[in-house]
């Protein structure tokens, strides 16, 4: 479904230094690494936000990295995103931010967007909210909302980059449990991102580390513990020094 090769990112410095990357129909894929080392630049990349500096990157099938816009545009409706800072419309209303993929995809007549997102809505725990507005909700209702409008269109790819960054551990947990759910009703390709490593690993199969530019980690998840990589063993401890 996704398949990277040679990808380098780079501004004034590498950011993406050679990454290969392949992820299977249905694979439930997390991605871990210190601050900055390039894990939403490696989302972007492969949602089309991002073109690599150079190498290949594959969707479905298709190279993407040479597209035009127009076409870009064609593949992006294949990923539900929920990005850290992409956050929910504060001028639209709850209902409103659920339906924009369908909105914006067409060819959806209005009662049954309506139905999809009283039915989305109820999937995250958050029924009848459809005329809130972003700035009435918490900050776990917010993250609900961005996955219930993430994965509304059925996308085959679901992108969630830090789910619960700024939430509480009882929260996170809930997000998770959320995320299960949805994935295994779904069974999308997903690709996640966090920083809570522990509640991460619930839901992922497989887990990759990546640092200063490559992936040095990418395993079953159940085999993370057991990997003999220094770097990764004090990453998952907490352990490795960073640049602060
Ligand atoms: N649009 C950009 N222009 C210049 N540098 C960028 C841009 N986006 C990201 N970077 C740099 O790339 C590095 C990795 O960023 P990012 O992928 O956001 O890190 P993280 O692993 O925390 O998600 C950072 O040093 C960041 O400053
Ligand atoms: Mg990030």
């Amino acid at each position: 479904m996704i398949r990277l090769k040679g990808v380098h990112k780079r501004w004034d410095r590498p950011v993406l230094d050679g990454l290969d990357l392949h992820l299977e129909r249905g694979v439930v894929w997390g991605l871990i690494g210190p601050a900055a080392s390039g894990k939403s630049v490696l989302l972007k990349t492969v949602c089309g936000l991002e073109k690599p500096t150079s190498g290949e990157v594959w969707v479905d099938g298709q190279e993407i990295s040479g597209m035009d816009e127009r076409e870009m545009m064609k593949v992006r409706r294949k990923f539900g995103m929920l990005f850290q800072n992409n956050a929910l419309f504060d001028f639209m209303d709850v209902g409103q931010n659920v339906a924009f993929p369908l909105v914006r995809a067409g060819g959806v007549d209005p009662e049954e967007i309506e139905e999809r997102v009283a039915s989305r809505l109820k999937a995250v725990g958050l029924s009848g909210s459809e005329r809130k507005m972003p700035n009435e909700l918490s900050g776990g209702m917010r993250k609900r909302v961005g996955i219930a409008r993430a994965t509304i269109a059925s996308p085959p790819i679901v992108v969630y980059d830090e789910p619960t960054a700024g939430l509480d551990p009882v929260t996170t947990s809930k997000i998770y449990d959320l995320l299960r759910a949805i994935q295994d009703q779904s069974h999308a390709t997903v690709m996640a991102v966090s920083s809570d490593i522990n509640a991460l690993r619930t839901f992922v199969g497989r887990i990759a580390m990546i640092y200063q530019g490559r992936i040095i980690y990418d395993g079953l998840e159940s085999e993370l513990d057991g990997c003999q990589d220094p770097v990764v063993h004090q990453f998952i401890r907490g352990e490795l020094e960073g640049p602060l």
